[in-house]
């Protein structure tokens, strides 16, 4: 019997076949993330010939991409992060700047960047990438250039699912969130904190020593800004929609780091209960992190890395995460992206 799931996967390109891995789960009869692999005849084509693959197919691929949130391309002869660079850039999407991020990365060539640099053992929650500021990438890439020997997965999960059980179990919360807003504070070191993995320094962030640039830079990024003692600076952003409806399906997203912030911004200088307040200035209650944290773990998807993968992920429907364990060495490499001629362009 052919299911709902092959009759759809069978309009892939013929350049491209998908394929089943363990870790998958199904919500609405899609599989996530989907698994493309180089089909058998293509399997001994180089990097070039898929950069060009890309280029004529981006209009397909979003489709695809849309309705799967992620595409984990496997086996792709993507053998050093040169390629990786050319390969997410063949989409032909506009860079964008890892400004304002939080986490503390390394430049590596082209586009790409290190994922956080984050100690072993300190966790990454689920987020939507830079969903605590106003301008947030909205599609990424990420890249397995050395896969960790044990753990070390970059979990996902699609955003919708999460806001339809939390407006299930935490009705009174999610009903606050969609009528209200947001903001996220933070304290940014004057230098780079390797020990947090909140600790990118305002100077790294904004890419300027001098106060007064960082502030005026600060502030049109969407932040409030308050000079501490110490030379570090609070960052406050305005208030933020926390629950967004892509219009491009009509669903709608959690679309709020409160789980990584109430979780886990604390380090020297911030507390994670300050992390995430309402509009009016009172925190997000703490106890409802128990259930979202339950949703969250239900909703995810670790896939366990392969040198050489690619996951495509469309950021304003799918979070992601960091595993706490790995045995290192890992190294996971990220290219970031905006605005665009194709599918997300319908957004907002
Ligand atoms: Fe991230």
């Amino acid at each position: 019997m052919i299911t709902d799931i092959e009759v759809r996967e069978a309009c892939f390109p013929k350049e491209v076949k998908v394929v089943r891995i363990p870790e998958q789960k199904v919500f609405d009869g899609i599989p996530f993330p989907l698994v493309l692999n180089p089909a058998d005849d293509f399997i001994h084509k180089d990097a070039d010939f898929w950069n060009e693959w890309i280029k004529e197919n981006v209009a397909g691929i979003e489709k695809i991409l849309l309705k799967y949130g992620a595409i984990l391309f496997r086996n792709f002869p993507l053998d050093k992060p040169q390629h990786f660079d050319e390969f997410s850039k063949a989409f032909g999407y506009k860079e964008f700047p890892y400004v304002g991020g939080m986490a503390v990365r390394t430049y590596i060539v082209g586009n790409v960047w290190t994922a956080n640099e984050a100690p072993l053992g300190t966790p990454v929650p689920f987020h939507h990438e830079m969903a605590h500021v106003r301008d947030y990438p909205l599609v990424l890439f990420f890249y397995c250039d050395v896969a960790a020997k044990e753990g070390g997965e970059t979990p996902m999960l699609l955003s919708n699912v999460v806001y339809r059980r939390m407006a299930e179990l935490q009705p009174e919360l999610v009903d606050r969130l969609e009528k209200g807003a947001l903001r996220y504070v933070r304290v940014a070191p004057a230098e780079n904190d390797f020990t947090s993995q909140i600790g990118r320094s305002w100077k790294s962030t904004f890419l300027t020593d001098d106060r007064e640039e960082a502030e005026n830079k600060a502030r049109s990024a969407g932040y409030d800004i308050e000079w501490q003692e110490d030379g570090s600076m609070k960052t406050i952003t305005h208030p933020l929609p926390p629950i967004r409806l892509d219009k491009r399906t009509g669903k709608k997203m959690w679309f709020n780091t409160s789980i990584g912030a109430i979780s886990a911004w604390t380090d020297s200088r911030n507390h994670h209960t300050q992390a995430v307040v309402f509009a009016d200035g009172t925190p997000v209650p703490i106890e409802s992190l128990a259930v979202l944290e339950k949703v969250v773990e239900e909703a995810g998807v670790a896939v366990k890395w392969q040198r050489t993968d690619v996951v495509m992920l469309d950021n304003r429907a799918v979070q992601h995460a960091r595993a706490d364990h790995f045995v290192p060495p890992r190294r996971i490499l990220a290219s970031l992206f905006t605005d665009h001629q194709g599918v997300l362009s319908f957004l907002e």
